[in-house]
C-alpha cells in the first residue's frame, strides 16, 4: 500500500508517499481501506516533534494520523461486528500508534462504529477525534444537563464547533467565544450567545457558567475561572507547557477541574454516529485535499482561517 511517511519531526517537507507492507489485522482488528483521514491539531503537534511525538518514533516506518473513515475489507481473529464491505470509521489507537495516513489500517474493531449513510467518508472521518473529545468533555466528564449554562472556548474550531452543537442538542444555554467574522457560522451551531474573543473580555460578560470547555489554555484558562460559579466543572485540552502553571493554580482553587486526553470508543462513535444519523450533529468540513497533498493540509490548518475541520479524500 502506499503511505505517507513522515521522514522526519519538523516543517511540511518531511513527509513522502511511498510504498510500505500492507498492515495485517490483528485479534480484535480489522483491515480498513481509508476512503477519508481527518486532519488535526495533535498532528500538526506531533509533525513537529511534540503532541505524541514519542510514541511515532517508535514506529518503522512513522505514519502519522489517528482519524479514519473507510470500508472493511477483512475481519481479524474474534471480530464478529464487522464483515468485509461494511463501512466504518472512528479514531484508532488514541493515544497510541494510529497509522492512518494510508491506504489501509488495522483498527480494533471495538473503536469504530458503523458510518451513516447519509455521510460522505471525508466528512465521516472529520466527524471522529473532534466530536469523541467534545462529547468526552461535555457528556462524560462535564455531565451537562438541560438548561445549564454553558461557555465553549473557541467555538469555530475542529472541536468547538462539535461541542457547542452537542450541547444545544442537549438543551444547553451555549455562549461561545469565536473570532467577530465566525460569529454567525457559530450561532448557526446552536449558540445563543457568541462573544468575539478579540474585541471582548468574555470574563466580564459571563457569569456563574456551570461548565466551561477551554480549548485555547494559557492565560485565557485563569480568565475563565472568574466565569464559572462555584461548584461549575472546566475541562481543559490544549497540554502546552506554557499552561503548567496555570493548571496547578486551578487545582487548588476550582473543586470540578479536568485536564482531560481523549481515548479512541467505539461506544462513543455509535452515539455521534446515531446523532449524525438523525441530523442532530453536522458535520462542516472547511476544505478537503487529496491524499498526496496531506502536508498542505497540514499548511492550511496551521496558517489558514479554518471554519471546523480539515479533510483528506482518497
Ligand atoms: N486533550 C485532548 O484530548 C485534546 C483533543 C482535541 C484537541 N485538543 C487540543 O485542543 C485545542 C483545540 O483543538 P481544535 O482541534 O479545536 O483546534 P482548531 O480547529 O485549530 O480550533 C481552534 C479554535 O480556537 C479559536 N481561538 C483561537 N484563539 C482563541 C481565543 N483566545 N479565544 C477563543 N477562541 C480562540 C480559533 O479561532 P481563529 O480561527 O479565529 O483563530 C479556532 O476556531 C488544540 O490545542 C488541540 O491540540 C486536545
Amino acid at each position: 500500500m502506499k503511505a505517507m511517511v513522515l521522514k522526519w519531526f519538523g516543517e511540511n517537507g518531511s513527509f513522502a508517499a511511498e510504498p510500505v507492507p500492507d498492515p495485517q489485522p490483528g485479534p480484535g482488528e480489522v483491515l480498513v481501506r481509508i476512503r477519508g483521514i481527518g486532519i488535526d491539531r495533535i498532528d500538526l503537534k506531533t509533525r513537529e516533534g511534540g503532541g505524541l511525538a514519542q510514541i511515532v518514533a517508535h514506529e518503522n516506518p512513522m505514519i502519522l494520523g489517528w482519524d479514519l473513515a473507510g470500508v472493511v475489507v477483512k475481519a481479524g481473529e474474534g471480530v464478529t461486528e464487522f464483515g468485509a464491505g461494511d463501512e466504518v470509521f472512528g479514531t484508532v489507537n488514541f493515544p497510541g500508534p494510529g497509522s492512518t495516513y494510508a491506504e489501509l489500517a488495522a483498527a480494533p474493531a471495538d473503536q469504530l462504529a458503523r458510518k451513516p449513510a447519509n455521510i460522505p467518508f471525508a466528512e465521516a472521518a472529520a466527524a471522529t477525534q473532534s466530536p469523541l473529545t467534545a462529547w468526552q468533555a461535555l457528556v462524560d466528564t462535564g455531565r451537562i444537563a438541560r438548561g445549564q449554562k454553558v461557555l465553549i472556548h473557541g467555538g469555530a474550531g475542529g472541536v468547538g464547533n462539535y461541542a457547542v452543537q452537542i450541547a444545544h442538542h442537549l438543551g444547553c444555554h451555549v455562549i461561545a467565544t469565536a473570532s467577530g467574522e465566525d460569529a454567525d457560522f457559530v450561532r448557526g451551531l446552536g449558540a445563543d450567545e457568541v462573544i468575539d474573543y478579540k474585541t471582548q473580555r468574555f470574563e466580564e460578560l459571563v457569569r456563574d457558567a456551570d461548565f466551561i470547555l477551554d480549548t485555547v489554555g494559557g492565560e485565557n484558562f485563569v480568565r475563565s475561572l472568574k466565569a464559572l460559579r462555584q461548584g461549575g466543572v472546566i475541562v481543559l485540552l490544549p497540554t502546552d507547557k506554557k499552561g503548567e502553571a496555570d493548571r496547578a493554580a486551578a487545582e487548588n482553587h476550582v473543586e470540578h477541574y479536568f485536564h482531560i486526553a481523549m481515548h479512541s470508543s467505539g461506544e462513543d462513535m455509535r452515539r455521534i454516529a446515531q446523532m449524525l444519523a438523525d441530523g442532530s450533529l453536522r458535520v462542516h468540513v472547511d476544505r478537503t485535499f487529496p491524499f498526496e497533498e496531506i502536508p498542505r493540509a497540514h499548511e492550511w490548518l496551521q496558517n489558514g482561517k479554518v471554519r471546523g475541520k480539515v479533510a483528506i479524500v482518497l
